[in-house]
This record gives C-alpha cells, structure tokens and sequence, in this order.
C-alpha cells in the first residue's frame, strides 16, 4: 500500500521529522526562510497532508491546491490564525494544534521580557558593547520596580495563568481580564479578576498579552487602549502582533502615553530592520522565540507529527482544533 504524501514546510526538531518520516513520503521544505506561496502551492499538490508553521497562510487556494485527497493540516504551534479553519471544516479537513507542550517555555520568555524592559538590560548591554560604560552612575539606567508592581494579564488561559505564577514568585500583584470565566485548573491562587479590560488598564503596571488572534481581540489594544495605561506601564505581548495596532503602539511609546514595550510577537511580522518599533529605545523585539527552548520545540515537533499521523490513519488526534469535522 502506498505511503500517505505529506508536505512539510520547515525543517522540524528529528524528534517529530523521524516520525513523519517513518509514516509517511515527506517532502520536506530544506530552507531556513519559507517556502514562497507559488512553492506551497506546488508542492502541496497531490497531498494527503501539511505539517506547516505559522508563517504559512493556509487558506482556500492552498487546500484547493493541495486537491480533495487532503486530509490533515498539522500546525506546529498552538496559534492557528494562519489556517482558515472554517474552510477546512467545510471540506471536512481535520486540523490540529500543539497546546500545553510550549506553556511554560512561553510564559519563561514573557517574564524574561518584562524583567528585561523593567530593568532595561537590552540598553545596559548595549552600553557595556559600546565602551560606554566609565563609572558607576547614580543616575544611570534607572528602571521600573518588578517587585510589589501590579501585573496586569490579558487572558488567562494557560499560558496567562504560568505567567501569573512567575509573577505572583515575585511578590507582584497580579489582576487579569478574560472573557469567559477561567478553568478552575489553570487559576492560580491570589489573582483578582477585573471586570473589564479598562480597569486592569487603568491599574496596571505591566499588562502582558495571552489571547489568541481573532476577529475579537483584532486590535484589542487600540490608542484608547493605550491611553488607559499609566504612563509608567509597560506592555508585554508574547500572543500575536496583530493583537495590538502596531501604529498605535509606535505613536504611545513615541509620546510617552506608556514607558515602554517588550514584545515577542509583531504586526508585521518580522518587523523590516528599520520599523520605528525597533528604532525606538523604549522598545525591545525579539523574534518570535517564545517556545523556542531546545526541549519545547521537540516536544512540539512530536505532537505535530501525532497529529498528522493520527489523522492520516482516519483516527482522531489529540490536539483537534475543529471536532466538529468529525460529528
Ligand atoms: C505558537 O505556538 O503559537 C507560538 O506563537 C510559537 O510557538
């Protein structure tokens, strides 16, 4: 019997690639960068499946591309604003995702960026390689407490929830806003709700972004949004870019509505070398490294290749983003 086909856009962790290897003729995109779209759209022809990343839109032309045979969409990730997953329901496509594997590698980096632009490290570094640094200052590179500050979580779902966990570590006060009531098992003892996202605004210190893309939270952080803010507050976004409007962000770090962001995730993305938001020096970007640890990524690389075997075998995978397909 012959393999099922798949197409692989990336080069993964050998963790998840030695099994879809071994379950499949994969071709496997061998570049660093991505695949271009007229690529995708070749090489996914004749495909019983797609392991891709986020960088990949995969929308009706891809799947149509792809033909009737195609089964799976594997995201390697557990963001999924990339897939038209409506249009792949309606083509009975089974998609899937890798939540849980990367939520303490994510919630580790969003800390670290809050603890980074509080204290300014990317600016103490920058002065150290320059030869800037002559004496000890009493004025110099003077930051923000992190200690006894309000955390202000926008969503807490499971990576929100380890976020506040490492804060609450630090003797931070931690409020959140989430839309729906939160799972009991991802609700750390000593946070305090806020019933709107105005009033954890309006008293945070430092608000951290944990929601996914959606038509919902689409510029969820506007000017009005920003404007809210103390003029002491940092934002941290490790969700995804579009989360916050990007030109609004640029023109409140530049008049000192808020003191500063640290941001994994951008809108676009990744940010042209010369983008204000990286020019500016009350911002730090990094890129999009949030699960990137060694053991993280191979735990998503194997729950990436499960799913997409699972389903090319006509069974039902783990981490299935639209159940519905099935019933
Ligand atoms: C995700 O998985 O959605 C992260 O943004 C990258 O790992």
């Amino acid at each position: 019997m012959s393999r099922p086909k798949v197409f692989v856009s990336r080069v993964i962790p050998n963790d998840g690639l030695d099994l879809v290897r071994s379950g499949c003729e994969a071709d496997v995109w061998p570049d660093g960068l991505p695949p271009s779209r007229g690529e995708v759209l070749k090489r996914v022809r004749g495909a019983d499946g797609v392991l891709c990343m986020l960088s990949d839109p995969i929308d009706a032309e891809v799947m149509d591309a792809a033909g009737p045979g195609l089964k799976v969409i594997s995201s390697y990730a557990v963001g999924f604003d990339n897939i038209d997953v409506a249009e792949a329901t309606r083509r009975g496509i089974l998609v899937t995702n890798t939540p849980g594997v990367l939520t303490e590698a994510t919630a580790d980096l969003a800390f670290a960026l809050l603890m980074a632009a509080a204290r300014r490290i990317p600016e103490g570094i920058d002065n150290v390689r320059k030869g800037l640094w002559k004496t000890w200052g009493p004025m110099t590179l003077r930051g923000h407490d992190v200690y006894g500050a309000t955390l202000g979580i926008v969503g807490l779902g499971r990576i929100g929830s380890a976020m506040a966990r490492r804060a609450l570590g630090f003797d931070m006060d931690v409020l959140y806003f989430n839309r729906g009531v939160p799972r009991d098992d991802v609700l750390p003892k000593g946070v305090s709700r806020c019933e709107t996202l105005n009033d954890l605004l309006d008293r945070s210190d430092f608000v951290s972004l944990h929601v996914p893309h959606t038509p919902d939270t689409h510029h969820l952080i506007d000017r009005n949004a920003l404007d809210r803010m103390k003029r002491t507050a940092i934002l941290i976004n490790t969700a995804r870019g579009a989360v916050v409007n990007t030109d609004a962000l640029v023109e409140a770090l530049s008049d000192g509505a808020i003191a500063g962001a640290a941001l994994d995730v951008t809108d676009p993305e990744p940010l042209p070398a010369g983008h204000p938001l990286v020019l500016l020096g009350n911002c730090l970007v990094v890129p999009h490294i949030g699960s990137a640890s060694y053991s993280t990524r191979a735990r998503m690389a194997v729950m990436a290749a499960e799913n997409l075997l699972a389903g090319l075998a006509g069974k039902r995978p783990a981490n299935l983003v639209n159940p519905e397909v099935l019933s």
